[in-house]
C-alpha cells in the first residue's frame, strides 16, 4: 500500500511540475507524458490485480459525475442476508469479506448530521480526500441488506438502543445517530433528553427520536467494570482499582435497554491502568501482579454473568463489538505516530494471528453462547488504515487537543457506519426470528 501511495504522490507532484514547465521544452514534456502514462498504467494494473471494483475511482480528483458510465455490474449470485437456503447450509459469516468501492456511499454527509463530535468531522477539519467514505463491506457468502433508516426506526419504536464502552463506542454511536437521523427531515425532533451537548466529557448521552419514541444512548464505561478509589489498607502505590467483579456504575441505567452494544479493549493497557497506579481488585483483594490479559478476561466474565443474570435476553438483543485496531506508523500517538498519508484500505490478506483481546473475548463468551453475540469486526477493521481521523481530529482550534495524530478513532462518515450496517443486519435477523407472526 505504501508503494501505492508513493506512486500516487509521485504522479501528482509530477503533473504539477509538468504544468509549471509550460511545455517549453517539447522533449521534456514528451518524456514527462510518457512517464506519467507508464505510472498510470502501473497503478491501474496494480489496483486491478487487487480485484477492486473499479468504476468511478476518482483519478486526478475528477468528480465521479464527470467520469464515464461504469460498466454493467456482473449479476451477483449471492444470497441476501435473510434468504438462507437451509438451516446450516445457508450460513453466512458476515465478518468474512472484503471492502468494495461503492459510489452510492456514504450513507449520509457529515454537514447534514448535527450529532458528530468535532473530533470525528474530518471533512470539516480539512481532510481533502473522501475515498475513505466510499468503501462498502461485502461479505463473501451473502449480501448485507441495504441500510434503511425508516425500517430500523419503525422497529425501534418505543424502544431503546444503548452503546456501552469507550470512545470508539461513542464513535459508533454517533455514526448510528447520523444513519438513523438521515430519515428524519426535522432534526429538531431529535434531541438529547438532558439538553447536554455531544462531547467526550459526558458520562452518558441519550438522544430521543420524538417521532418514534425511541432513544439511542451512549454510556461511557471504557473498562465495562467499575473503577474506584483504592480500598482501606491497600498496598502503597495503589491509587485506584478496577473492580473486576463489579459492573460499571452506569449499569442500572442501561440494563433495561432493548438493544445493547458493548465494546472494550483500548483501555486495557499498562499505560491506562497500572502505570497510573490503577490495579485490579476482586472482593477486598487487590492484586499487584495480575497481568492485563487475565484482568480483561475476568471483566468479560463479569459482563457475561451480569447479562446472563440481569438482562432479559428474550427481550433484549446483546452484542459485543470487538476490538477496533489502531494504525499508528512510526511511533505511538504520543511520540509522533502517524497515519495521515494513508488514503486507501489494505487489500492484502488478514493477519494470521488473532488479536489478543478478541481471543480472550471469544474464549469467555463461548462458555455461554447466545447470551452475548460477538460481532467480530476486528479483521475487517484491520484493513481500514485509511479511515482514521489522523490530523483531521482537531476541532476548529477551540478544544484543547493533544498535538499528536489520532490513528485510533474514525472519521464520520466512515468505518463505524459499516459496523452499524452489520448491526442492522443482525438486528433484522433477530427481529425476524423473535417476532410472532401476526394472524
Ligand atoms: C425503507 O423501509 C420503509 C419502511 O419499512 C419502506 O416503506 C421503504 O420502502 C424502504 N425503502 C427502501 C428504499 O427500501
Ligand atoms: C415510549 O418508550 C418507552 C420505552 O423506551 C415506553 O416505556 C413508553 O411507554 C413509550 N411511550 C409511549 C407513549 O408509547
Ligand atoms: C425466555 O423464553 C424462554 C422460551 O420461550 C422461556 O423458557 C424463558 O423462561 C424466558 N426467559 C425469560 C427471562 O423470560
Ligand atoms: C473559538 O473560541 C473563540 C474565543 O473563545 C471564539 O471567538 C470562536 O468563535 C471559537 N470558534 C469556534 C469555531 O467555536
Amino acid at each position: 500500500m505504501t508503494k501505492q501511495d508513493l506512486n500516487t504522490i509521485t504522479r501528482l507532484d509530477f503533473s504539477k511540475k509538468l504544468k509549471q514547465s509550460n511545455l517549453l521544452e517539447p522533449f521534456l514534456a514528451f518524456l514527462a507524458f510518457t512517464l506519467a502514462f507508464c505510472l498510470f498504467v502501473a497503478c491501474f494494473v496494480y489496483l486491478n490485480s487487487q480485484t477492486l471494483i473499479f468504476h468511478g475511482f476518482p483519478w486526478f480528483k475528477l468528480s465521479s459525475a464527470a467520469s464515464p458510465p461504469p460498466p454493467a455490474p456482473t449479476v451477483d449470485q449471492r444470497l441476501g442476508f435473510l434468504e438462507k437456503s437451509g438451516d446450516t447450509d445457508g450460513y453466512c459469516d458476515v465478518y468474512d469479506g472484503r471492502w468494495v468501492w461503492d459510489d452510492n456511499y456514504p450513507l449520509y454527509q457529515s454537514p447534514d448530521c448535527p450529532f458528530i463530535d468535532s473530533g470525528f468531522r474530518c471533512l470539516e477539519n480539512g481532510r481533502p480526500d473522501s475515498f475513505y467514505t466510499k468503501w462498502r463491506w461485502q461479505p463473501k457468502a451473502c449480501n448485507l441488506p441495504r441500510f434503511n433508516a425508516t425500517r430500523m426506526l419503525e422497529k425501534l419504536r418505543n424502544r431503546r438502543i444503548a452503546f456501552v464502552g469507550d470512545s470508539i463506542g461513542r464513535n459508533q454511536w454517533e455514526s448510528m445517530l447520523c444513519m438513523l437521523s438521515s430519515a428524519i427531515p426535522n432534526k429538531d425532533s431529535i434531541y438529547e433528553v438532558n439538553e447536554n451537548p455531544i462531547t467526550k466529557h459526558r458520562g452518558f448521552l441519550v438522544f430521543r427520536f420524538a417521532d418514534y419514541n425511541c432513544t439511542v444512548e451512549y454510556y461511557r464505561a471504557p473498562f465495562l467494570v467499575a473503577q474506584g478509589s483504592a480500598p482501606m489498607g491497600a498496598p502503597e502505590g495503589v491509587k485506584m482499582t478496577l473492580r473486576l467483579d463489579l459492573m460499571d456504575r452506569t449499569h442500572c441505567q442501561w440494563v433495561d435497554a432493548d438493544v445493547l452494544v458493548f465494546n472494550s479493549g483500548h483501555w486495557w493497557s499498562h499505560e491506562k491502568t497500572t502505570n497510573r497506579g490503577c490495579y485490579f481488585q476482586e472482593g477486598m483483594e487487590v492484586s499487584l501482579n495480575m497481568d492485563i490479559a487475565t484482568a480483561f478476561g475476568k471483566s468479560i466474565e463479569t459482563l457475561l454473568n451480569f447479562v446472563g443474570g440481569q438482562v432479559n435476553t428474550n427481550k433484549t438483543q446483546v452484542y459485543f463489538r470487538t476490538y477496533s485496531p489502531e494504525h499508528f506508523r512510526g511511533g505511538i500517538w504520543s511520540n509522533g505516530g502517524h497515519c495521515h498519508h494513508i488514503k486507501l484500505p489494505d487489500f492484502g490478506s488478514n493477519p494470521d494471528k488473532t488479536e489478543t483481546h478478541v481471543e480472550i473475548l471469544s474464549r469467555v463468551l463461548s462458555r455461554h453462547p447466545r447470551v452475548i453475540e460477538t460481532m467480530n469486526v476486528t479483521p475487517m477493521t484491520y484493513r481500514r488504515q485509511d479511515g482514521h481521523t489522523s490530523v483531521y481530529h482537531f476541532g476548529r482550534g477551540n478544544e484543547t487537543e493533544p498535538p499528536g495524530e489520532d490513528c485510533s478513532h474514525w472519521c464520520l462518515p466512515g468505518v463505524p457506519d459499516s459496523w452499524n450496517e452489520l448491526l442492522y443486519a443482525r438486528f433484522l435477523e433477530w427481529e425476524s426470528v423473535h417476532s410472532t407472526p401476526m394472524l
